[in-house]
């Protein structure tokens, strides 16, 4: 996305401020929102569950990144349309046997007879990253040849696509306007030839479009232009103009497909969403500015400036997910529109009519007993402190720590405790994993301060745990490393 900047919004540019994007449609006020329900929770919610809460908000589709039998089997009979998804580390296996395809899609597809109303497989998931190097561009295209050929096979071809989520750096504009818009030269042949297959097979593109982080990578990035309220206008070809980098970034997109011969195939948004910490720009009240905007222009189904009517969008992402790799931020555990405990984080109105309502709550969410593990201040000898939070924090979530977040305004103490707590109730606050060299103690007095909460965590209905608890002698070994190295 680095060459999303959007910068160019001149004197001229901002002259245009007032005008809109003309409104095409009329929406029926109904938006059928779809979710990313993501897995990568060290204590995931009983699935049974989540697809009641699901239903119990309207919302009708879900778009998930593997095809676990827990989570899908409760979306068996639920009227849920669902996307499930091949993991990139699977790629290479699909891409070198039609074998394999056809066997992922007797056991993940078909198994599930007509009742799973399954609608997409996402094969892959931004395998065309830059930060992937590379490393799937020789198996993607095959893959989705064998697995739609798969479904074809199976007679379900029909009703359910083969299709691959891709980042929005798939396409660059080189000034920044829409009208550029191209698939990014090094890519240029491998997706012209794949767009053409979706199209020839009645599938979508699917692409994951953030203005987060365009404001993210850039501070230059026009704050505004991230929302959905104007106040920063981007000029383009033929009177066409910008009021928001969602709709840019989607019709740079179109003129992409246009270029590549397929003008009019279908694009759905398999990612949209805000972050409500790890980040300055990561708060409840952006994310709460941005899904509203976001909604209410879905309600009204006007489309973009180039590609007016009804759009698919799947918001990313349904829970905070604490075991999330933070390569690209810290604030990548905390996208959830609900919080780890299935709890609705700010008003959220999905049929787009704005209204200051909350999201149902998962419900039967039971928790560990009200305790937490703190710093003890008391504590003799202290030369391991370090060593130890280093531990804690790595094998933890020390995210909301950092400048800007929820728990930034914390003193030293208590950002010890923050670090020892959230790897305690990581681990099901097993007494082991509260020890750090005797440097913490378990309390049942609420260590939570204004803004900054130090979370219990639930009955895991999975069980799946990052790690052991650290045993003594990790930690000096671990101490002893930091100092000898
Ligand atoms: C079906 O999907 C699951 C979950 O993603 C995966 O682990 C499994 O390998 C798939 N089955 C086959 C036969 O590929
Ligand atoms: C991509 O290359 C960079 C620099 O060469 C390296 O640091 C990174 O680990 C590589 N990433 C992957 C996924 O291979
Ligand atoms: C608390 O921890 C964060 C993250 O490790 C660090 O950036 C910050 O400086 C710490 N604050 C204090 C007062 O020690
Ligand atoms: C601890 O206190 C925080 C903030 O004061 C509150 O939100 C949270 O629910 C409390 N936790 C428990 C388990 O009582």
């Amino acid at each position: 996305m680095d060459r999303f900047l959007w910068l160019l919004a001149g004197a001229a540019a901002l002259l245009l401020a007032a005008s809109s994007p003309a409104m095409a449609g009329g929406g029926d006020g109904h938006v059928e929102v779809g979710v990313n329900w993501g897995s990568q929770l060290s204590h995931p919610l009983m699935p049974s569950s989540v697809v009641k809460m699901l239903k119990g908000n309207g919302i009708t589709r879900v778009k998930m990144f593997d095809a676990d039998p827990w989570p899908v089997g409760a979306l068996v009979d639920s009227g849920i349309e669902v996307m499930l998804g091949i993991p990139n580390d699977m790629l290479e296996t699909m891409s070198s046997s039609y074998g394999h395809a056809q066997d992922w899609v007797k056991e993940n597809v078909t198994a599930y007879g007509n009742k799973l109303k399954l609608k997409y497989v996402a094969v892959g998931n931004e395998p065309f990253l830059k930060a992937y190097n590379g490393s799937f561009m020789k198996t993607t295209f095959p893959a989705l040849k064998n697995v739609q050929k798969a479904l074809d096979e199976a007679g379900v071809g029909k009703s359910v696509k083969a299709v691959v989520p891709l980042n929005a750096d798939v396409y660059v504009s080189p000034d920044d306007k829409p009208s550029s818009g191209a698939f990014r030269p090094d890519i240029n042949g491998l997706m012209t030839d794949m767009v053409k297959f979706l199209h020839d097979h009645g599938a979508p593109f699917v692409v994951n479009i953030y203005p987060f982080l365009s404001l993210y990578q850039s501070d230059d990035f026009p704050f505004e232009f991230a929302f959905f309220n104007g106040g920063r206008n981007i000029q383009d070809k033929g009177g066409v103009s910008y009021s928001n980098v969602f709709d840019a970034n989607y019709d740079t997109l179109v003129n992409a497909l246009k270029k590549a011969g397929v003008p009019n195939l279908k694009v759905i948004v398999g990612e949209a969403g805000w972050p409500t910490d790890g980040d300055k720009n990561a708060n409840l009240k952006l994310a709460r500015r941005f899904y509203d905007g976001l909604l209410k222009k879905l309600s009204k189904d006007e489309g973009t400036p180039i590609r007016p009517g009804k759009m698919e969008v799947y918001l990313f992402g349904l829970f905070d997910e604490d075991m999330k790799s933070i390569a690209p931020g810290n604030f990548e555990r905390h996208w959830g529109i609900f919080t780890y405990d299935g709890k609705p984080k700010f008003p959220i109105d999905l049929t787009g009519q704005g209204h200051d309502k909350l999201l149902s709550p998962v419900d039967d969410v039971e928790y560990l007993p009200h305790q937490w593990c703190v710093f003890d201040d008391g504590a003799k000898d202290k030369s391991s402190l370090p060593g130890n939070i280093q531990y804690a924090c790595a094998s933890g979530d020390c995210t909301a720590l950092g400048y800007g977040c929820s728990c930034n305004g914390l003193d030293e103490k208590s950002n010890i405790s923050y670090a020892f707590n959230m790897y305690f109730q990581m681990q099901d606050q097993d007494v082991r994993a509260c020890d750090f060299n005797g440097l913490a103690k378990i309390t049942d007095k609420n260590a939570s301060t204004r803004g900054c909460l130090f979370p219990i965590q639930i009955i895991s209905a999975g069980g799946r745990l990052a790690t052991p608890p650290l045993p003594v002698w990790a930690a000096f070994l671990a101490l002893a490393v930091m100092l000898f190295l």
